[in-house]
Parts: structure tokens; C-alpha cells; sequence
């Protein structure tokens, strides 16, 4: 080994030793106890809204006549449009038909608690009136007013939460420039432009957090190479120092393992939930916080001919899925350029929201499956006063026998149906807990049975 490599090894011994701490002094101190009141809305949340809606939604996946595939939002990529080609969308949006009041009482109805809008996407263009750039909706487009204010009003208005979405990757930004001439992605940085880029995130971020003062930020656009964990750090504490209690995703450094969305684990690595995107992790993940954010189609952005949508059965399912796994579900619409939520995702969220009525309280406030499987469905659980415990049995395929068995050797206290209090008839033998159904699920979708047990779940 060369000196200098030997050198070059021991630096690298010692940073991986060392200059964890070192780093994470620049990071807010907190104790376990204060993340824990820090995340606890967002952990008893389990179910939001997540919204793509930019100048994406014009062209809604055709450019000059053809169909462009892959993602709408990622257009600008896919049809390798040039900037100067892209920008005359900006004059073209003018969602007249946008009302901030009706899109929250769609989620609020679908039994969502909170709300993640796309504030700048990979194209750049902002939904927000920034003073940072003219690439937004007050300065270059007809409509002229900042849409993200108003929505943030409605949500408090309305009783949820707003949050922001924000890509790092800028395809408009002349800071950054396209990978190749076939792809903007992924961008590189400008060698000299990097601060200048830095500082124009930290002004965009901060009129975020002073004009509609998001809950979550949620970001993205973190692959290209020049963005950095480091540069996350910086990003994170300035946000954190800015408000306290604000909830940041993974993407806002570079722990993020692929789509599977989870921390890569070799290190620590900054933000403070994982997320999935478009799939639920196989099992629950115990001690981490993550959410997995999906389509009901197959774009974020609308796209006019995706017309393959997911039925409410699977979407309620995958709810109750990633609740049982100890996860939130940030469910995707694409409104069009005239400001409509799609009429198939409105009718499913209406549907969900049914569902909801009846059931939310085995979703809400819940913590993962005490099971590793059940053969009938899937299961979420609440701790009761004096350390005794509530099983929501969620039931996905109905006993023949009418029998729910249910691996514990707890003694069980009461069951019922959840959506209507019918009272069920139950039994303790050879640690199993049967309880007695009605021969027809009263709920095709899911019928959660509630199950009070003594202490702390003892699976058999
Ligand atoms: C991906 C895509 C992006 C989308 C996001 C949602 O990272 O690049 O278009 O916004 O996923 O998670």
C-alpha cells in the first residue's frame, strides 16, 4: 500500500468513526422523546393526499400528436422538449376551474389527514409566487395567483395538515444542465453555480415555510450526483432551525435505497421517514418511520389516456395493508390543467372515504400487526387503558366455517363488528382466540372485526 493510499485509508477510518457525531452536532439535538411528540400526528395520520399538479398536466402525456410514454410529469424528459419549447406552457395554464375548498373536502371526505402538493417539480415551474425566479404561477402564468397559499388556507381551515413536495433536480434552473441530449435526467451542476443553486433551494424553502408554513417537506430529485448527503444536512437543519417541528422525508439527503425507499443502512444518513414508492414493503419494519406513496393509475401527473385505474377494494386493502406493516399510505391525484381532480380518482376516494366512516378507527392511531401473517386478512392494534389491548382483524377472506382463529394465548375480553357494534361470540382454546362470524361478510371490501384482549398481545 502506497503512502498515500494508506493515508487515504486511515482518513476514511476515521470518518466513518468520527465524523458521525461530528456531523450530526449540525443537525437539531433531540431526544427520542421529543421526536416521538415531533412525529406523533403523522404516525396516528396514516392516510394523505398526494398531489402532482403543474404544466405537466397540459400536454397530459401527447406532445405534437404522439403519445409520450412513461410518467406525465416526467414529459419534459421523456419528449426531450427544450426549454425554450417547454416554457410557452406557462402562458397556457389558467385552472380556472381550481377550488382550493372543494380538493380539501374531496381528501378530507376520502378520511385523508393530510395533503403533500408538488411546489416545484422537475420542470422547475413553481405553484407558489416566489421572488427567487419568474418560473411560476403568479409571474408567467394567466392565472396569476399563488395556488399554494390558497390551499393551505383550506386545509386549516378544514382540519388537515398541508405539506409540500419540492424537487432538488431542476430541469429549468440554468444551474443545473441536461445529463445528455437525448435526457435532462439526471442533471449535473454547473461547478460554480452550486452555491448559487444552494442558496436559491434555501430562498424557495423559507417563503414555503413563511407563506403556507408546511407540516412535512417532501422531497425529491436527489439522485443527480452533485447533490450531496452533506448538502442534505445543510438543507435539513436550515429547515428544522427555521421550524422546529417540521417532519422532512429521506429524499432530502441520500439514504434512500431505490424505489424500495427505505435507508440504505450503511451509515446514518439524514430525514426522518423512508418512502416507499409504489409498494408496500413486504413485512412491518419495526422502530422506523415510512410511508409509501402510490398512484391509482399509473401517473403522478395527469396524463389524458391513463385510464387504468385501481379498484377502491385494492386501494382501501393497501391502506389497511401498509397500516397493519406500521405505515402511512400517501394515495396520488393528478388534476388536469383546469384545476378538476379526475371523476374515476374522486369517485374512489368517495368510496374510501365510506369505508373510512365506518372503519378508520382500526387505521388511525394504530401500530403494526402483532402477527407475522393471518391467512384472512390483516390486522392493526391500539393499546387500551390499564395495558390491555384492542385488535382490529381487518378480514379479507371470509371463513367458510365461520370462524375467525386468531393466533393469541391472551384472554380475550369482548368482539364485535366494528361498522355496526353487532357484539360476536368468541372462545379461548389451546392458545387460539375464535370468534364467531355472521355467514356473509357484512363488508365485501374489508369488515374489521374488534377484538379487546387482556394486556399485551402473546401470539401463539
Ligand atoms: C419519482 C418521480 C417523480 C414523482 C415521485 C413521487 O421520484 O421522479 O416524478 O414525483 O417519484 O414519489
Amino acid at each position: 500500500m502506497t503512502r498515500h493510499k494508506l493515508y487515504a485509508c486511515l482518513v476514511g477510518a476515521l470518518l466513518l468513526s468520527s465524523s458521525l457525531p461530528a456531523i450530526a452536532a449540525d443537525l437539531p439535538s433531540e431526544t427520542a422523546a421529543e421526536r416521538d411528540a415531533r412525529m406523533e400526528w403523522w404516525r396516528d395520520a396514516r392516510f394523505g393526499m398526494f398531489i402532482h399538479w403543474g404544466l405537466y398536466a397540459i400536454p397530459a402525456g401527447e406532445w405534437q400528436g404522439k403519445p409520450i410514454g412513461g410518467i406525465g410529469e416526467w414529459i419534459m424528459d421523456r419528449a426531450n422538449i427544450p426549454v425554450d419549447e417547454y416554457e410557452p406552457l406557462a402562458g397556457q395554464f389558467n385552472p380556472t376551474e381550481f377550488d382550493a375548498a372543494q380538493w380539501v373536502r374531496i381528501a378530507k371526505d376520502a378520511g385523508m389527514k393530510y395533503m403533500v402538493i408538488t411546489s416545484k417539480h422537475h420542470d422547475g415551474f413553481c405553484l407558489f409566487d416566489t421572488a427567487a425566479t419568474e418560473w411560476d404561477v403568479v409571474d408567467a402564468s394567466p392565472y396569476g395567483k399563488d395556488l399554494l397559499i390558497q390551499l393551505s388556507r383550506e386545509c386549516r381551515k378544514q382540519g388537515l395538515k398541508f405539506c409540500t413536495y419540492y424537487s432538488i433536480m431542476d430541469w429549468h434552473h440554468p444551474a443545473q444542465y441536461r445529463g445528455s441530449d437525448q435526457r435532462y435526467n439526471p442533471t449535473k451542476m454547473h461547478a460554480d453555480r452550486k452555491t448559487e443553486y444552494m442558496a436559491f433551494m434555501k430562498q424557495q424553502l423559507k417563503e414555503l415555510l413563511d407563506t403556507c408554513d408546511p407540516e412535512v417537506l417532501w422531497f425529491d430529485g436527489e439522485w443527480p450526483s452533485w447533490y450531496t448527503e452533506e448538502d442534505g444536512r445543510e438543507i435539513y437543519a436550515f429547515l428544522r432551525k427555521h421550524k422546529p417541528e417540521l417532519i422532512i422525508n429521506n429524499r432530502v439527503g441520500k439514504g434512500r435505497r431505490g424505489m424500495e425507499g427505505l435507508n440504505k443502512g450503511d451509515q446514518e444518513y439524514v430525514g426522518d421517514f423512508g418512502t416507499p414508492e409504489q409498494q408496500i414493503p413486504a413485512t412491518g419494519l419495526s422502530g422506523v418511520d415510512w410511508e409509501s406513496c402510490m398512484t391509482m393509475n399509473h401517473t403522478w401527473g395527469f396524463k389524458k389516456n391513463d385510464h387504468d385505474w385501481k379498484s377502491t377494494e385494492t386501494l382501501v386493502r393497501n391502506l389497511i395493508d401498509i397500516a397493519s406493516k406500521g405505515g402511512n399510505y400517501l394515495l396520488n391525484v393528478g388534476p388536469t390543467a383546469e384545476g378538476l381532480i379526475p371523476g374515476p380518482s374522486v369517485e374512489r376516494l368517495a368510496g374510501m372515504g365510506e369505508w373510512m366512516k365506518a372503519n378508520g378507527e382500526s387505521i388511525y392511531g394504530t401500530t403494526a400487526s402483532p402477527f407475522a401473517k393471518t391467512p384472512w386478512g390483516r390486522c392493526t392494534q391500539k393499546t387500551l387503558p390499564g395495558g390491555n389491548t384492542r385488535l382490529y382483524l381487518h378480514v379479507f377472506q371470509w371463513p367458510a366455517d365461520e370462524k375467525l382463529t386468531v393466533p393469541l394465548k391472551n384472554k380475550p375480553t369482548a368482539a364485535k363488528l366494528l361498522a355496526c357494534g353487532t357484539e360476536l361470540g368468541f372462545a379461548a382454546t389451546d392458545g387460539n382466540i375464535t370468534v364467531s362470524l355472521p355467514a356473509e361478510a357484512p363488508c365485501k371490501i374489508a369488515t374489521v372485526v374488534a377484538l379487546d384482549i387482556q394486556g399485551e398481545p402473546e401470539v401463539n
